[in-house]
């Protein structure tokens, strides 16, 4: 494999020196950018978008032609997982993602396979090794998956919910069954990362979008439990690099040192936790992912710069931060206003690296 050119992204999330802090963001590749909306309108639905693999590996290096971004990442979905288990994900127009055939019964979830991800999941790991080839050593990709307990709310609720109510009857009328799911979808998710690693990726995160609408006590039981069995069971190394791990529990802040203790190199932090805060907590032991409020880039860009700053100075001097939102970019925001976050962090972060 050759040498990157740029590795300050993988090197911040191993804890080791960089010149500027390195910065990607979350949903880099999507509906924020005209050239994204044209690609996928080609494409028709999204999910078409998703398996077409040139299409898939144009969308994943659009936002690495605008902007000096310090990692691409895959473009494809979490949601690939269960709709390899079949339950026939589709995307209904401003609903979100859904699913026809959501589970509800035990015998649902017992007959569920595991997916072999070379053959149902094929068009993911070409599109890694596309994208591989094509960013020619310039930034590391990212490869991702979502979380057991995120992936089993939307395959049980059928879609998105705000209240939690069917994954949860499930949870608390009968764990064995909601146990057994997120056992095989943990299993799933082993499988499909090493797959990713072995077509390409250099670096692994794992999207706990729902993990923060659990007590302190399920959240150990129902998500973080099997993030860890995930942290254990991926290649760690591959090729003689370091794939480093990236766990991104949203609303998890009161969690941070539960979550670095399974072993993973990386937290992603929202901006609901101060980021210095949570390097005090943390330690060494892991890098830190975030943390801005991605509705501060709807602000103006002399107020982008001072938040940018702000965060730096948070975070404070040393090694370990890998900038970002703290959550995916909206659709709605000006792509020049992600050029002056971006542009900021470089710009603003070399006095922390001395
Ligand atoms: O970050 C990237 O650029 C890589 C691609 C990526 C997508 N989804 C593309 C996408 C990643 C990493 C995801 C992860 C994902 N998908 C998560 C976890 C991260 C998070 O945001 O919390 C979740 C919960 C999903 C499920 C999902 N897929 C949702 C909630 C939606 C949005 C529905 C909507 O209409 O807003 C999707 C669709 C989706 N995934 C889009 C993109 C670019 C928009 C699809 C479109 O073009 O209409």
């Amino acid at each position: 494999m050759s040498e990157l050119k740029n590795d300050r992204y993988l090197r911040a999330l191993l804890g080791e020196s960089v010149d500027v802090t390195p910065v990607w963001m979350m949903r880099q590749a999507g509906r924020y950018l005209p050239e994204y909306k044209a690609t996928r309108a080609q494409a028709g639905d999204f999910m078409s978008l998703c398996r077409n693999t040139e299409l898939a590996c144009e969308v994943t290096l659009q936002p690495l032609r605008r902007f000096p971004l310090d990692a691409a990442i895959l473009f494809s979905d979490i949601l690939t997982i269960p709709d390899a288990m079949g339950l026939g994900l589709y995307f209904a127009q401003g609903e979100g993602p859904k699913f026809e055939r959501p589970l509800r019964s035990a015998k649902q979830v017992r007959d569920l396979g595991i997916p072999d991800p070379e053959l149902e999941l094929s068009y993911v790991t070409d599109a890694v090794r596309m994208i591989r080839r094509e960013l020619k050593g310039e930034v590391p990709l990212i490869g991702f998956s979502g979380s057991p307990w995120t992936l089993a709310t939307y395959m049980v609720e059928g879609g998105a919910t705000k209240s939690f109510s069917e994954i949860k009857k499930m949870g608390f009328s009968d764990a064995p069954t909601l146990h057994l799911l997120l056992d095989k979808l943990a299993d799933s998710v082993i499988s499909y990362l090493n797959a990713q690693v072995e077509a390409g990726a250099q670096s692994l995160m794992i999207f706990d979008t729902w993990g923060g609408v659990l007590s302190p006590h399920d959240y150990q039981d129902f998500s973080l439990q099997y993030m860890q069995k995930i942290v254990s069971g991926l290649k760690r190394e591959y090729d003689g690099r370091k794939i480093p791990v990236t766990l991104f529990t949203k609303n998890g802040g009161q969690w941070l040192e539960k979550i670095a203790a399974t072993g993973c190199d990386a937290l992603g932090v929202d901006w609901t936790t101060d980021i210095g805060e949570a390097r005090r907590r943390v330690g060494d032991k892991v890098a830190l992912q975030g943390n801005m409020d991605p509705s501060m880039l709807y602000a103006s860009p002399a107020a982008i710069k001072a938040e940018v700053q702000r965060i730096l100075a948070s975070y404070g001097h040393g090694n370990g931060h890998v900038f970002n939102l703290g959550h995916g970019i909206h659709p709605d925001v000006d792509p020049e206003h992600a050029g002056v976050f971006i542009n900021a962090v470089h710009e603003f972060s070399g006095q922390y690296h001395v």
